[in-house]
């Protein structure tokens, strides 16, 4: 699929195009066609599409309707910060991509909340990245080591009370992507009788 506004790809450097709909998008294509990039161009989102695709984060699902999701958008002192935390042969693969949102969810005393919250904040994670590519932009789910580190979770000031969930990379693609095979929908689909 070939992600395009009204009148075209989007390219990047042409943002304002990105508050249009995403009307040329069908939901079942984007859902198919977006892929994991690992190589992007430099520039950074500006800050309007960064707030665009957060806002649409929100609507994901969320029982008892908690907003358990926290986005950390990196700037260079929070990304300066975190790679000092990596070590030198980690911190190379957070300059892949030109921006950097980490995303939490607040953690609760009830364990089933806690499930559910954690599952509401994937979805929003999710979201994020069909949003980008709904708008031509490349996404990555990644969730490095560091943030599973004490200093790695300081660097960017998430508190004890936070599960680390997803560092999402996002830019303008580099190259195309080949979707990695998935299992036939009849293996993991049982009708119970
Ligand atoms: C919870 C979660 C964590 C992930 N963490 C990583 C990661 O740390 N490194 C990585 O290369 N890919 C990571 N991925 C991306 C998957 O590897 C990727 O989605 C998978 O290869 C399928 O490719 P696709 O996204 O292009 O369909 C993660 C995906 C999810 C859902």
């Amino acid at each position: 699929m070939s992600v395009t506004g009204s009148t075209g790809p989007i390219i990047p450097g042409d943002c304002g195009r990105a508050s249009l709909p995403c009307d040329a998008v069908d939901v079942e294509d984007a859902i198919r066609s977006r892929r994991t990039h690992k190589a992007f161009a430099p520039d950074p989102l500006p800050r309007e599409l960064v707030d665009q695709l957060l806002e649409v984060g929100r609507w994901a699902p969320n029982h008892h309707l908690t907003n358990p999701w926290r986005f950390r958008v990196l700037g260079p002192v929070a990304l300066e910060k975190l790679k000092e935390a990596a070590g030198p042969e980690a911190s190379a693969k957070l300059d892949r991509a030109p921006t950097l949102i980490a995303a939490t969810f607040v953690r609760s005393e009830d364990p089933v909340q806690d499930q559910e919250d954690l599952c509401a904040t994937a979805c929003a994670v999710y979201a994020v990245l069909l949003a980008a590519h709904g708008r031509g932009l490349a996404g990555y789910w990644r969730t490095p080591g560091v943030l599973r580190t004490p200093p790695g979770l300081d660097a960017l000031g998430i508190a004890p009370s936070e599960q680390f969930v997803a560092l999402i990379h996002l830019g303008w693609p580099r190259q195309d992507r080949e979707p990695p095979v998935r299992a036939p929908a009849a293996e993991i689909v049982t009708y119970l009788d």
